[in-house]
């Protein structure tokens, strides 16, 4: 049997993601949307690259639910961007609500998915689709880690003049401006950045990874990033699917671990055929814990607005 990818959202995200996953034959792929015709077009358009790519990944689109039943993997990227004149609680709100419809739906058709969250914003999407499905906390994962890493790895080998395939890289934290890169972590063929680049050229690098994601959309103007986000999302599918056992940076519910509980905040998971395996502790500096703990009070903040956070509250602060 064929495996099974949904993709709910077919705009630039869900789109180039179904594109990934279907160049990479990872699995069967049903894109679902609620503008009548997207996902049907977009599926069919992928389908018919098939037989060019030599890939066997079959590719529908649908307005039904029905037609995701029994997927084994759920990766949400429905929302919508912000407007102009629109307050980020109008925007967190409305993107409650449809993470709320999206949930219910795919909880009902397949109960035993893992669920991937792409939709921002990031962590609090992640929570509440965590909340709301009732799936162990090893079922519903969050991308965002692995997207602020790459940018951070496509910066420092395009500085270094190195190849991509040398560099590793974390990123901690909520995917915002209160992300957490630590440079000490991240390395080029096993050397620490720290070895090879001065202090003022990581800061440099940091802070343009920081601001990744804004610097796109200056560029697009009518849109955001969803090559990079897409190329993520489809990682952690793939490390799913063949039970890799990859250690990758993403948004996870935390109960106790970094001394944060109740709360989604971008760690490093091992991620394998029983989805988050195991969340690894990695021993901070007082500083980069002060970080990660002023990015999930941030979080927390969004969190609270919607009230999908039980108790949340940091741990070292109970
Ligand atoms: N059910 C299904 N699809 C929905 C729903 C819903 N209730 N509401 C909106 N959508 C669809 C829209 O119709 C649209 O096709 O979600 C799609 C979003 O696509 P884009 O507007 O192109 O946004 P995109 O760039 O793909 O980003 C999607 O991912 O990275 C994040 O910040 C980004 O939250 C955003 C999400």
């Amino acid at each position: 049997m064929r495996k099974k990818i949904t993709v709910v959202g077919s705009g630039n995200v869900g789109a180039t993601t179904a594109h990934w996953i279907a160049a990479k034959e990872l699995a069967d792929v049903v894109l679902v949307d609620i503008i009548e015709g997207r996902p049907q077009g977009n599926g069919l358009d992928l389908l018919q690259a098939m037989p060019i790519e030599k890939r066997d990944s079959y590719v529908l689109g649908s307005n039904d639910y029905a037609a995701t039943a029994n997927s084994d993997i759920v990766i949400i990227t429905a929302g919508v961007p912000r407007k102009p004149g629109m307050s980020r609680d109008d925007l967190l709100n409305i993107n409650y609500k449809i993470m709320s419809e999206v949930v219910g739906k795919v909880v009902q058709y397949s109960p035993k998915s893992f669920l991937i969250i792409v939709s921002n914003p990031l962590d609090v999407m992640a929570q509440t689709a965590y909340k709301l499905s009732g799936f162990p906390r090893e079922r519903v994962v969050g991308m965002a880690g692995i997207l602020d890493s790459a940018r951070f790895r496509a910066f420092i080998a395009d500085e270094l003049k190195v190849s991509v395939e040398n560099v590793t890289a974390f990123v901690l934290g909520g995917h915002g401006d209160t992300m957490v890169p630590l440079p000490r972590y991240s390395t080029v063929a096993g050397i620490p950045i720290t070895e090879l680049m001065d202090a003022a050229t990581i800061d440099r690098l940091v802070k343009r990874t920081r601001d990744g994601g804004a610097e796109i959309v200056k560029l697009l103007k009518t849109g955001s990033a969803y090559y990079a986000p897409a190329a993520a999302a489809t990682e952690m599918a793939e490390a799913i699917l063949k039970d890799k056992k990859k250690i990758l940076p993403c948004a996870a519910y935390l109960d106790g671990e970094y001394g944060i509980k109740g709360l989604f905040v971008g760690v490093p998971v091992k991620l394998g055929a029983k989805g988050i395996e195991q969340i690894v502790q990695i021993k901070l500096t007082a500083d980069e814990q002060t970080q990660l703990n002023k990015s999930a009070a941030a979080v927390k903040e969004l969190v609270d607005i919607i009230g999908v956070g039980a108790t949340p509250v940091l741990a070292s602060a109970s």
